[in-house]
């Protein structure tokens, strides 16, 4: 038997919510300090560029464009996803990147960008007004350069991104502040969104723990974890800019007893793929690759999707891999509610859910969950 069955569409490509995008994970302009792309696995190294130049940039001729755009016409035949969610290293160094997310928008309920905000500017601000369905998810974790020491290196670059989240959601893009708790912003967190208040009904804050081995340096420690029931207390003066509370419940939950516990559905409900090709079947784990969209036929593709082993460690009823045991991120909304943790009006207020194919998807996966029981 299968570890999970894809639903198929009438063309017979395999549906998925997420179409989560990695493109050119080694390549940033900050070097926050726990930062996960540091653990990049040996089969995504392989292919690493050799001129950053010709690399970064999307447009005729380059190398990235060929790859990108072979890639997602392979990703097309195969694959059918409700949101295209797509990010880096930092995606707004690559030159062009806005042209390729307009070429390919119209397929997507939403097509959503995550960026730590720093290139954020008027510019590009501007372009990504065309993109109608243009979400942003910025990962920020203070509003001041104390609360977002893990990221920023001076007051220069925490002021450009607090005036560029200030004209993105002025601009009026749905959006997510995505903050990692850490040592630096977890006992004072309620700061944070006492700031962020500005943005009532106009962002949703995201706050999830550290993973990977940068734990150990930057992880907070009990008492500031005690610090952080302040936002569950508080969350009635919050929830206008935070998730449902039980997510934030699960948050607290994790951070205390520094073990996960929930079922984890998520590589039923989407694929990440890389530029260069490769497919991993979790997005917060690169554990393997499932194949290479330019270089595998598409049908030795389609049979690991679902089937490869990987799958059945991934979706045991309770985390067995080591880092599935560690893992707690934004995607955890989708847990919560195939859980039956949160309802499915509470999903369908949250933006980047709110699309009809991807609410269509989720429901028929928690159903076949349960069926499947
Ligand atoms: C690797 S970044 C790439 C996108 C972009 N540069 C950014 O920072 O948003 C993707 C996400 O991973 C998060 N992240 C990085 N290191 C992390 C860690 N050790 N634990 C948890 N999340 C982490 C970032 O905060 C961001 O939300
Ligand atoms: S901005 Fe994102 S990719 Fe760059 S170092 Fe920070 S977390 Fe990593």
């Amino acid at each position: 038997m299968n570890p999970w069955n894809f639903n198929r569409n009438l063309e017979d490509k395999i549906e998925i919510v997420f179409n989560d995008l990695v493109v050119e994970p080694g390549f940033c302009n900050l070097s926050c300090k726990y930062c996960l792309s540091n653990q990049m696995p040996t089969w995504l190294l392989e292919d690493q560029p050799n001129s950053i130049t010709k690399k970064l940039i999307y447009s005729e001729e380059t190398e990235l464009k060929h790859q990108l755009d072979s890639m997602f016409k392979n990703y097309n035949n195969i694959f059918d996803a409700s949101i295209l969610r797509i990010s880096g290293g930092e995606i707004f160094l690559v030159k062009g990147i806005i042209d390729f997310l307009k070429a390919h928008h119209e397929n997507f309920d939403v097509v959503q960008i995550v960026t730590n905000g720093l290139l954020l500017n008027e510019e590009n601000i501007k372009k990504l007004k065309e993109i109608t369905n243009c979400h942003l998810h910025i990962s920020l974790d203070g509003h001041t350069t104390g609360l977002n020491n893990n990221r920023v290196k001076s007051h220069y670059q925490q002021e450009t991104i607090l005036k560029n989240l200030e004209n993105s959601v002025k601009a009026g893009f749905p959006i997510e502040i995505g903050a990692v708790l850490s040592n630096t912003n977890t006992r004072n967190f309620t700061e944070f969104l006492d700031y962020l208040l500005k943005y009532n009904n106009q962002i949703i804050v995201f706050p999830f723990p550290l993973r990977g081995e940068a734990k150990e340096r930057f992880h907070p420690d009990r008492e500031s974890i005690l610090e952080f029931s302040k936002v569950i207390e508080n969350y009635s003066k919050y929830q206008n800019i935070l998730l449902p509370f039980s997510y934030i419940e699960e948050v607290y939950k994790i951070l205390k007893e520094d073990k996960r516990q929930l079922r984890c559905h998520i590589p039923k409900t989407m694929l990440q793929f890389f530029n260069d090709g490769n497919i991993s079947p979790c997005p917060n784990g690169w554990a393997s690759s499932l194949g290479n969209l330019i270089k595998d036929d598409s049908s030795e593709i389609k049979s690991k999707i679902g089937r490869d082993k990987i799958y059945s460690l991934f979706l045991q009823s309770r985390p067995r891999l080591s880092f599935c045991k560690e893992c707690f991120t934004s995607l955890d909304i989708i847990n919560l509610y195939i859980e039956g943790k949160i309802s499915e009006e509470e999903l369908a207020s949250i933006p980047l859910y709110s699309g009809p194919r991807t609410q269509a998807r989720l429901k028929y996966i928690k159903n076949k969950t349960y069926e499947s029981l």
